[in-house]
């Protein structure tokens, strides 16, 4: 018996990375599932591979349309919605403030925070109806610490967050939960993407990213889609009933603060400063 047997559940932004291993994971914990992004090849291979639980649908986050044609698909498909995964996401563009090209600003914001607003706007019609669900929204370490993203993604990351707590004081006395994710550095296809390196050479840069994320976090090690999958699981389960508003880190402590190693090394550094030596 799964923690999500009879639920029903769309996954938005669910065809690589994070959330496809949340499909996986809901899949295999009893759910229904509906993927969803503008990639048919990828989203159709998934769902194949996911079995009969599992369904795509082509669909743009940032798209009204397309957003609650998706969530109506899977009220009339399945019957009802017990969980609404905004996971969709796209990297952003780092440079300096003062070259801000707008244009990329805005498509940043309209994947990374309208399509949240999106989803959680078509969800929380679908889940008021029903007087219970679940939605849950990805944020980023980004969002609340400067320094991990570029502008736009930053920006839209806490923007998600902070929206994420706000929807979840209305819906919660309705029936419907509302929390987000914060992942830290995860070792996924979004980092080859932002280079604009080809599908085929996304593979290779997995083993050089889990060395170069490992350096950010407090547990010395990448973050992997599973370490996501399970928090997001535990948000859509009734485990996490009274969970809401919460933005659940998962970050190998990165937010948390520096390292024991570095905290180590700067305090040496310090110290060595002051010893009494040579008048200067
Ligand atoms: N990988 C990390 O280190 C990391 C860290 C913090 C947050 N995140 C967030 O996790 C989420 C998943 O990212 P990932 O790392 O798995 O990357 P990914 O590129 O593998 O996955 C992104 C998903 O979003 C979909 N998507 C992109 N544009 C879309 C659109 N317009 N409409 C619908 N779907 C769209 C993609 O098809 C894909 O399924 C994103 O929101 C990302 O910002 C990732």
């Amino acid at each position: 018996m799964g923690v999500l047997d009879g639920k029903v559940a769309v996954i938005a932004g669910g065809t690589s990375g994070i959330g496809a291993r949340i499909a996986e994971r809901f899949v295999e914990a009893g759910a229904c599932v509906t993927i969803a992004s503008p990639f048919a090849e990828e989203g159709e291979a998934l769902a194949a591979k996911l079995g009969p639980k599992a369904q795509f649908r082509r669909a743009d986050v940032a798209d009204e349309a397309e957003v609650k044609a998706l969530v109506d698909g899977a009220v009339s498909g399945f019957g009802r919605l017990d969980c609404m995964v905004n996971n969709a996401g796209i990297a952003g563009r780092f440079g300096s403030v003062a070259a801000l090209d707008l244009a990329q600003y805005e498509r940043t914001l309209a994947v990374v925070l309208r399509g949240v607003v999106l989803g959680t706007k078509h969800a929380a019609s679908a889940m008021l109806r029903q007087g219970s669900g679940s939605i849950v929204n990805t944020g980023s370490v980004a969002g609340s610490r400067a320094g991990y993203g570029p502008y736009d993604y930053s920006a839209a990351k806490a923007a998600v967050i902070h929206f994420t707590r706000c929807v979840a004081m209305e819906l919660g006395e309705k029936g419907v939960r509302a929390n987000s994710i914060s992942p830290g550095g995860i070792v996924t296809p979004i980092f080859a993407k932002a280079l604009g390196l080809p599908p085929e050479e996304v593979g290779r840069t997995f083993a050089p990213l889990e060395s170069a994320l490992a350096k950010w976090h407090p547990i010395p090690r990448a973050g992997r889609p599973d370490d996501i999958a399970e928090a997001a699981l535990f948000l859509a389960s009734d485990a996490s009933s009274f969970v809401n508003g919460h933005d659940l880190v998962v970050d190998g402590g990165l937010v948390a603060g520096r390292s024991w190693a570095a905290q180590r090394a700067a305090t040496a550094e310090l110290m060595a400063a002051l010893k009494p030596g040579p008048a200067r």
